[in-house]
């Protein structure tokens, strides 16, 4: 910024000092208070798709540009107006919008499918929407998905259905519900939506100007538009499921019938198509009315892409796959906060306690437990003070004399108690203490973080 000082020298001032330090309209810092309820979904997202068999696949999060372009589709909203583009010295790049696109590169590049058969990876990591931000719509989120290839189903389809209706309610999302639809094949589909244009034609006065735009180049998207004029002109509409192919039928009624041995509950929708240009077939969302996720209530969508392998330059590969919106799902479960607090805090008085407290401190860690040593030379009253307030269970608290002594005063904070101990069983009196009554868990159970 150029300024005139008083004395009419001119003068630049760096920008930087005139900028409001803020994040970015829609992407948000996720404080330690936060992250600890990511990691703890983040685990059990693992933990349960591990036991499928899938693997960790880390990509980028910086890819061509035309990666999207060829895979998530030119008509798709996400390609036409929430790409954030990267100019670089004669590259086109882009913040990745979804893993699909990233993973679907890597098994194709890798030359996966002449390895194994089927492949299932999954992965967990930011992607970048241009959307204008609300409450569970963001331009920095999180994702979750899995991706299986080789496999082309409906047995793989219903394993992986069941799976995330598994992970939706293990997690503690209330009333959740499945939404499933099959959009067949590409002949399926070519035929609906040659039906769908001369459907809407003579109704397109009554759509929306949004619609109307659609109506030529990704009619099905008409379907799930929240446009009241929309939805009335839709209500007609030819369905998808009398354009299947005898193929595309038995997959969908082998799909139906597996779930329904795996009492996995569904409800067929119809209108469901999904906002990317990629799937066939079978595709899914789920959805919870727990908690408040303004007014996005899928956490979680999916389906079949059997084509985009091929239309990327790779071997005719089937796949299917979800993600998860991470921030979503710890809106519905209202989990956005989770400190932890530590579990043995050490306040020493005098360096002979500060050296000893070290010790014992790091052989605590060794054991896996949170410990928090305080070693700035503070009073007695503010340590006790500052144990309290981070919810320590226990405060280990040692002058001079119990240093020279060989000696601590262990404090249960919790229950109220306190006695002196050799500092030879601290260690011991710590790890194997009961429960406190307020957590309901012993120091031998937890870290003090929980996993
Ligand atoms: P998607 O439906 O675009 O599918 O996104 C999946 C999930 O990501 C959504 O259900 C939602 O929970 C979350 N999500 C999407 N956009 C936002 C946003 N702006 N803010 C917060 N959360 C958001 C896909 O991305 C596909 N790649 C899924 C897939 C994998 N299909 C096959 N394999």
């Amino acid at each position: 910024m150029l300024t005139i000082s008083p004395t009419g020298l001119w003068t630049i001032t760096p920008p930087s000092l005139f900028m409001k330090l803020r994040a970015v309209t829609g992407m948000n810092d996720i404080l330690p208070e936060e992250s600890r309820a990511y990691q703890r979904l983040e685990q059990r997202f693992r933990t349960l798709v591990e036991t499928y068999g899938f693997r960790e696949l880390r990509t980028p999060i910086v890819e061509e540009l035309g990666l999207f372009h060829k895979s998530t589709g030119e008509t798709s909203e996400v390609v036409q107006k929430q790409m954030f583009m990267l100019a670089k010295e004669g590259e086109s790049l882009a913040l990745r919008p979804e893993g699909t696109p990233s993973a679907a590169r890597v098994y194709i590049g890798n030359k996966v499918h002449a390895r194994e058969p089927v492949t299932k990876w999954y992965y967990i990591g930011p992607m970048f929407r241009a959307e204008r931000p609300q409450r569970g719509r963001y331009r920095q989120f999180h994702q979750a998905g899995c991706e299986l290839y080789g496999d082309a189903g409906p047995i793989g389809d219903a394993e992986l259905i069941d799976m995330v209706y598994r992970l939706a309610t293990d997690l503690g999302l209330r009333d959740v519900g499945v939404r499933l639809n099959t959009l067949g094949g590409s002949e399926a589909r070519f035929e609906y939506r040659k039906r769908l244009i001369a459907y809407f034609t003579p109704l397109s006065d009554q759509l929306s100007e949004h619609a109307q735009a659609r109506l030529s180049d990704n009619p099905l998207r008409i379907l799930d538009s929240k446009d009241p004029r929309d939805q009335q002109a839709s209500e007609g509409a030819p369905v998808l499921l009398d354009c299947l192919t005898d193929a595309d039928r038995a997959h969908w009624q082998g799909l139906l019938a597996a779930l329904d041995r795996l009492k996995t509950p569904y409800e067929i929708d119809p209108r469901l198509v999904r906002g990317l240009d990629y799937y066939t077939r079978t595709c899914f969302e789920v959805v919870t009315q727990s908690g408040n996720i303004g007014s996005q209530t899928a956490i979680l969508g999916g389906g079949r892409y059997d084509d985009m392998l091929a239309s990327l330059g790779g071997p005719a590969t089937p796949a299917i796959g979800f993600a998860m919106g991470i921030e979503r799902v710890l809106l519905a479960l209202g989990e956005h906060k989770a400190s932890e607090p530590p579990l043995v805090f050490f306040a020493p008085l005098g360096s002979a306690a500060t050296l000893a407290s070290l010790e014992l401190a790091a052989e605590l860690r060794a054991q896996g437990l949170w410990v928090e040593l305080d070693g700035r030379g503070n009073s007695l009253k503010s340590m006790l003070r500052r144990a309290d307030g981070m919810g320590a269970r226990f405060c280990v608290v040692m002058g001079e004399q119990e240093a020279e002594q060989g000696t601590a005063q262990l404090k249960d904070l919790i229950a109220h108690e306190q006695r002196v101990l050799p500092q030879s069983e601290l260690v011991h009196a710590i790890v194997s203490a009961p429960p406190s009554t307020s957590t309901g868990t012993s120091p031998a159970q937890t870290s003090g973080r929980p996993a």
